[in-house]
């Protein structure tokens, strides 16, 4: 026989929690003559067995229930399915805490938070020491904040010597900016230049109204120049190219050189998130394929006070060109690019957002084969030396990706005239 004390000490438990569990009558204690509780060997052993079975995680109500009747299996079964979950969900915690001490991969994580909370991600990736334009890298392309130098040595290895960063072509850059010329008689004036004439640019009508005035261009994201130096060569307007990366503007810099284009177009390294510009400077922005990485909705939002009004914004951007895409492309750009729309409702944000649909055209092939063709040609050159590269098996998965592209997505231009207040 034991007394509560003894009790207490040999099982563990404090004597408030056997007053407890005889309370619950899982034991009982005889009164002695003296009147303190004694306790049996089969208290001691039935206690020793609610603590097996407690080990199972039950509670002590569940307990119970196994010790006074037989096993209830679905219970258990219940039981077991929630400690699972709870074992993914400690696994997974340990993961990230191991991922974020640099021992893991961190791009799932990412990408969830990415998703649910995009600002205060960036925000965040700005507190762990990336700078602005480190942080839009690491959404876009990296994706992993443990691997992200390594990651964007190899991008940048891979497009090194590559003048394309994005779908694009001159023939679709100049009919955009025919159609920005034709729409404007004020800017039609000082746009002319002998060779838009040549190109065919414009009809004579439009050359009737050829004067001396010229507008001013903003391009944002323009990387190496591969669209500043069509509008160089074939306007009359005073072009800023605008790019977050040195590099990419050193490029453009030496290209416009021997075509004799220096003089058209001020270079300014800054990011298209703050942009460094007066209210209503431009007669047009111009943007190919860069407005995604601040979001085009935004892009149309945010840019708009910098435009004149009655200016232009030209823009291009990936659009679903269905409404039901294959599953693997569904789930290939969810990840990529979360923020593609159709091309309606890329429309329909443009003019919530203040501005009117002067045109819209689907990207020719030739768009698509001048960035994707020299990419692949690079892929093939550097695989031998980058078996391991995470960031040439994403370039090369965005290649299958695009081939799989007919009738499911575009690269959409998009020429809008922004309206008065
Ligand atoms: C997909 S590339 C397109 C470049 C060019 N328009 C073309 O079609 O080849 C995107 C460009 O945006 C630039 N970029 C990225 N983040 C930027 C930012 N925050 N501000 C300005 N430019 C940025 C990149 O350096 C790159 O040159």
């Amino acid at each position: 026989m034991y007394r509560i004390s003894e009790l207490a000490d040999k099982v563990g438990l404090s004597r408030s929690t056997l007053l407890y569990y005889e309370k619950l009558g899982l034991i009982s204690a005889k009164r002695q003559a003296n009147g303190y509780r004694s306790y049996s060997e089969q208290d001691f052993q039935k206690l020793k067995l609610l603590q097996q079975l407690q080990a199972g995680g039950l509670t002590l109500k569940e307990c119970q229930a196994c010790l006074e009747s037989r096993v209830d299996r679905e219970l258990l079964l219940q039981r077991l399915k929630v400690l699972d979950d709870e074992i993914a969900q400690k696994n997974q915690a340990r993961e990230l805490l191991s991922a974020m001490l640099g021992m893991g991969s961190m791009r799932e994580w990412h990408q969830a938070t990415e998703k649910q909370a995009p600002e205060a991600h960036l925000q965040w990736l700005i507190k762990q020491g990336f700078n602005e334009k480190q942080a839009l890298r690491l959404k876009w392309l990296s994706k992993d904040m443990n691997e992200h130098e390594q990651y964007m040595a190899d991008f940048e290895l891979i497009f090194d010597g590559l003048t394309r960063l994005g779908p694009g072509a001159e023939t679709d850059s100049l009919t955009a900016l025919k159609a920005v010329l034709l729409n404007s008689d004020a800017l039609k004036a000082g746009l002319l230049n002998t060779e838009s004439l040549k190109a065919g640019l414009l009809n004579t009508e439009s050359l009737k109204a050829a004067s001396l005035n010229s507008g001013e261009l903003l391009e944002i994201g323009c990387g190496k120049g591969v669209a500043t130096r069509v509008l160089a060569q074939y306007s009359d307007f005073v072009i800023t190219a605008l790019d977050n990366d040195q590099s990419n503007l050193d490029a453009l810099q030496q290209s416009l050189q021997p075509l004799t284009l220096t003089q058209k177009v001020k270079i300014v390294c800054a990011s298209m998130i703050e942009l460094p510009f007066a209210l209503h400077q431009f007669d047009v922005i111009w943007c190919e394929g860069s407005a995604y990485i601040m979001g085009a909705e935004q892009a149309l939002k945010d840019w708009k006070r910098f435009i004149k009004p009655q200016g232009y914004l030209v823009l291009s951007d990936l659009v679903w060109s269905t409404n039901d895409p294959s599953n693997e492309l569904r789930s290939f750009w969810q990840q990529e690019y979360p923020d593609m729309v159709s091309v309606e409702q890329r429309i329909k944000q443009a003019k919530q957002a203040g501005y009117e649909l002067i045109d819209s055209f689907p990207l020719s092939e030739q768009a698509w084969n001048g960035y994707y063709q020299p990419l692949q040609a690079r892929i093939y050159e550097l695989e031998p030396i980058m078996r391991n590269s995470k960031a040439l098996a994403d370039v090369n998965r965005e290649l299958e990706i695009a081939a799989k592209r007919l009738g499911q997505f575009d690269y959409q231009m998009f020429v809008l005239k922004r309206c008065s207040d």
